[in-house]
Order: C-alpha cells, then sequence, then structure tokens
C-alpha cells in the first residue's frame, strides 16, 4: 500500500486501479523520488480519461507525487503525446518532419483532412478522429509514416491510408 495520498475532491479522480498502476511506476525509483514517475503517470491518467488531461487531473497528479504543479504542466505541454483537451475516440499523429516531408507527408496530410473532413488539429464532428501534426517520431525509416492511437503505420500511400482507417471502428 502507497502512502502518497490526495485529499478532498482529487481522490475522487483516481480511482483504486489508476493508484495502483502509477504507485508501481513510483516503486521502480528511489524513496523520495515519486516526481520521477511523471511521465508514465501522465500516460495512466490520459488513458483513464477519454485521452486527454484536465487541469483538476494534473493538479491532483502533482499532490500525489508530492511536486510542484508548475513542474507536472510542463512536461504535459512539452511531449506532443499528452493532450489538454478533449480528443476523439482515435488519434491521428502525422509526422511532417524531414524524412517523411522528403517521402510524402504532405500528400498524406492532405488525403487524411480531405478523408476526413477535417484540418490538423481538429476532430471529426462525430468524435472518432482527432489528427495532429506530430515531429519525427523515430521511424524515418519508414518515411512517411503516421501514428494511429498506439500503432505506427509506415510507407503510408493513399490506398494504404484508406486500408488502415476502413479497419477502425
Ligand atoms: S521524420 Fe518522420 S519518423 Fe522521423
Amino acid at each position: 500500500m502507497s502512502d502518497l495520498q490526495l485529499t478532498g475532491s482529487k481522490e475522487q479522480l483516481f480511482n483504486a486501479d489508476i493508484r495502483q498502476q502509477i504507485d508501481q511506476w513510483v516503486a521502480k525509483y528511489p524513496s523520495g523520488q515519486s516526481q520521477a514517475a511523471v511521465i508514465p503517470a501522465l500516460h495512466i491518467l490520459q488513458d483513464a480519461h477519454q485521452g486527454w488531461l484536465s487541469d483538476p487531473l494534473m493538479d491532483a497528479l502533482a499532490e500525489y507525487l508530492s511536486m510542484p504543479t508548475i513542474s507536472v504542466y510542463e512536461v504535459a505541454t512539452f511531449y506532443t503525446m499528452f493532450e489538454l483537451k478533449p480528443v476523439g475516440k482515435h488519434k491521428i499523429s502525422i509526422c511532417t518532419n524531414i524524412s517523411c516531408m522528403l517521402n510524402g507527408s504532405e500528400q498524406v496530410v492532405e488525403h487524411i483532412e480531405s478523408r476526413l473532413g477535417v484540418g490538423l488539429g481538429k476532430t471529426t464532428s462525430d468524435g472518432k478522429f482527432t489528427i495532429k501534426e506530430v515531429e519525427c517520431l523515430g521511424a524515418c525509416c519508414g518515411a512517411p509514416m503516421m501514428q494511429l492511437d498506439r500503432d505506427y503505420h509506415e510507407h503510408l500511400t493513399a490506398e494504404r491510408i484508406d486500408q488502415i482507417l476502413d479497419g477502425i471502428s
């Protein structure tokens, strides 16, 4: 049982399962260094709250990990994998960095925008997809590529994108 605590209404944001998952990460670090678990903890909270992090959630995490609130915000705003506003059921992150750009990321963006009827940074009206532009995702040899939820898709063409999106419910 962890000795990490939350007070007042913040307690309702973390159920027992979430606490247990975060506590497992905290246990990997030396005593008194609970803030070292902030990145995995943000992932856990995001996954458990419809894919995004509200201010009250991040405030609660700061208290739980005994770290300054601003430090949680600094991490959450630095990394593009964290969302600070509501997103669709599925998130498509399209890399437009140098290798992907040289291999057709512009056409990938155009095709996805046209197919879904929304621009980068937006969510479809049915709430199914959010599309966003991201920096290099470390899969340059598979350029152009995108990340759909947790999966990478590489060597994209319009046909391949259609195949992938047709398979998403
Ligand atoms: S430039 Fe796109 S994955 Fe590296």
